[in-house]
C-alpha cells in the first residue's frame, strides 16, 4: 500500500528540517526558529503559495499566522472556506532575516520541496500570493504569461500543465501589501472571489486519507 499523502508530507518536512545546506539554516538555529513547511488538507483542491515565513511563522512553525494570516483567514471565510479546507505553504520554508526578499539561492534550495508538495497534493487550483510565488509558478510551468507584472495578472484565471494534469493558476496580491493600502485590500477582496467557482459544496469535499 502506498503511504498516505499526509505521511509523505511529514517525511518531506523532516528533510527540510535537516536542510543544513540552506543559506537560512544558521539563522534558523541561531534564533531558535522553526522551519515552516506548510499545513492544511493534503487532499485540498486549492493550494496557496506565499513568499516566506515572517517572524510569527518562524516562531510557531506555521504559515500565515501573523497579520497577513488573519487577513487570509478572513478572505477564505468570504468564500465559505476555512484554513483546514485548503493547503497553505511558501516558496521559501525558512524566515529570511528582517523579512527581506528571498534571494535566488534561497528560492532554488527549497524549489524541489515545493514542486514535490504540488505533485503530491495535486491541487485543481494554485493561488500565488505576491510576486515571488507568482514568478515561481509561471516560470516552473512555463506559462505564456511569464515575465508579466503582477499588476497585470492579479485576479486572472490562468492555465498550466503539470505532471499530473491541468491546473488553474490564480495570481493574487500578497495580503501583507493589502494591510497597508486600502485600495489593494479592496482589489484583493474582489480578486479572491474568482476562487468561489472552485469551492465544492460541503457534501462533496474531499477528506484526508
Ligand atoms: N508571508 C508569507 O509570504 N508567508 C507566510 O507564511 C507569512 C507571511
Amino acid at each position: 500500500m502506498t503511504e498516505s499523502r499526509a505521511a509523505q508530507l511529514k517525511k518531506m518536512a523532516e528533510e527540510v528540517q535537516n536542510l543544513s545546506d540552506s543559506p537560512l539554516y544558521q539563522y534558523r538555529q541561531a534564533n531558535n526558529y522553526s522551519m515552516v513547511f506548510g499545513e492544511g488538507n493534503p487532499q485540498a483542491a486549492i493550494l496557496f503559495i506565499g513568499e516566506a515565513p515572517g517572524e510569527q511563522e518562524a516562531k510557531t512553525g506555521r504559515p500565515f499566522v501573523g497579520a497577513s494570516g488573519r487577513l487570509l483567514s478572513e478572505l477564505l471565510d468570504s468564500i465559505g472556506l476555512q484554513r483546514e479546507d485548503v493547503y497553505i505553504t511558501n516558496v521559501v520554508k525558512d524566515r529570511p532575516p528582517e523579512n527581506r526578499d528571498p534571494t535566488a539561492a534561497e528560492i532554488q534550495i527549497y524549489q524541489p520541496f515545493l514542486l514535490r508538495q504540488i505533485e503530491l497534493i495535486q491541487p485543481q487550483v494554485i493561488v500565488t500570493l505576491g510576486r515571488f510565488a507568482m514568478e515561481f509558478v509561471l516560470k516552473q510551468f512555463n506559462l505564456a504569461e511569464k515575465g508579466q507584472k503582477i499588476s497585470r495578472l492579479h485576479g486572472k484565471l490562468l492555465q498550466a500543465q503539470t505532471g499530473y494534469g491541468p491546473v488553474a493558476v490564480v495570481p493574487l496580491y500578497h495580503p501583507a501589501v493589502a494591510l497597508y493600502t486600502r485600495e489593494q485590500a479592496e482589489t484583493l477582496k474582489q480578486d479572491f472571489q474568482v476562487l468561489k467557482q472552485f469551492v465544492p459544496p460541503i457534501s462533496l469535499r474531499r477528506t484526508d486519507q
